[in-house]
């Protein structure tokens, strides 16, 4: 059994969705502990299935580093198998990336390169672009800059907000990181392979 931490920021509806799925036994992944840097709202879908949940603010910290140190002591606790940053909007140290890359991936609204950084939806609006999408990557030091997983493509509709577009990227990247994670624990994605 993969042993799974999550890491957010806000409502974890994709967290939420990986609840669910490793309901099942056959799924191959169990989720030991979710983490935040802030008392985020989708902190409560943890608890609803008793998972143990933490919290390591980095304005507690003098330095992006101690405040990493102690996020990796938080998540050592758990001896996770993988790491999986769902909608976590803090760029992580290289001390933490070192740690855990390439077993740490994240989840971007964007079909990356397009669009990287904290307001991919807006941006994908404010360029005009006719089609965006989610991409599952592995972590690396640079922003949104590591290798891909998996990505999905999403029609940008003529009428679209931020709100709407990214309700509907939502719902298939709720899909595809189920699935990514599915296919890690399953051994039919090597994290390492892709990495090189
Ligand atoms: C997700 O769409 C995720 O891709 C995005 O935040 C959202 C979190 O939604 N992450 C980023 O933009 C990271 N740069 P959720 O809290 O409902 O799962």
């Amino acid at each position: 059994m993969l042993s799974v931490v999550v890491l957010i920021s806000g409502s974890g509806s994709n967290l939420n969705a990986l609840l669910e799925a490793t309901e099942n036994p056959l799924f191959g992944a169990k989720i030991v502990a979710v983490g935040s840097d802030n008392p985020a709202d989708g902190l409560a879908h943890a608890e609803r299935f008793g998972v143990p949940t933490f919290v390591v603010s980095p304005g507690s910290f003098d330095t992006r580093e101690n405040w990493a140190t102690v996020l990796m002591a938080n998540i050592n606790h758990f001896k996770p198998d993988l790491i999986v940053l769902a909608g976590f909007m803090r760029i992580l140290p290289s001390n933490f990336v070192g740690a855990y890359s390439p077993n740490l991936i994240n989840t971007h609204p964007s079909l990356l390169p397009q669009f990287p950084g904290g307001h991919a939806v807006r941006d994908a609006l404010y360029a005009g672009a006719k089609t965006t999408g989610v991409t599952i990557h592995i972590v690396d030091e640079g922003v949104d800059t590591g290798p891909h997983i998996a990505q999905r493509e999403v029609e940008v509709l003529p009428d679209d907000n931020e709100f709407e577009l990214h309700e509907r990227i939502k719902v298939q990247e709720r899909e595809l990181l189920i699935n990514t994670v599915r296919d890690i624990a399953q051994n039919k994605i090597n994290l390492a392979a892709i990495s090189k």
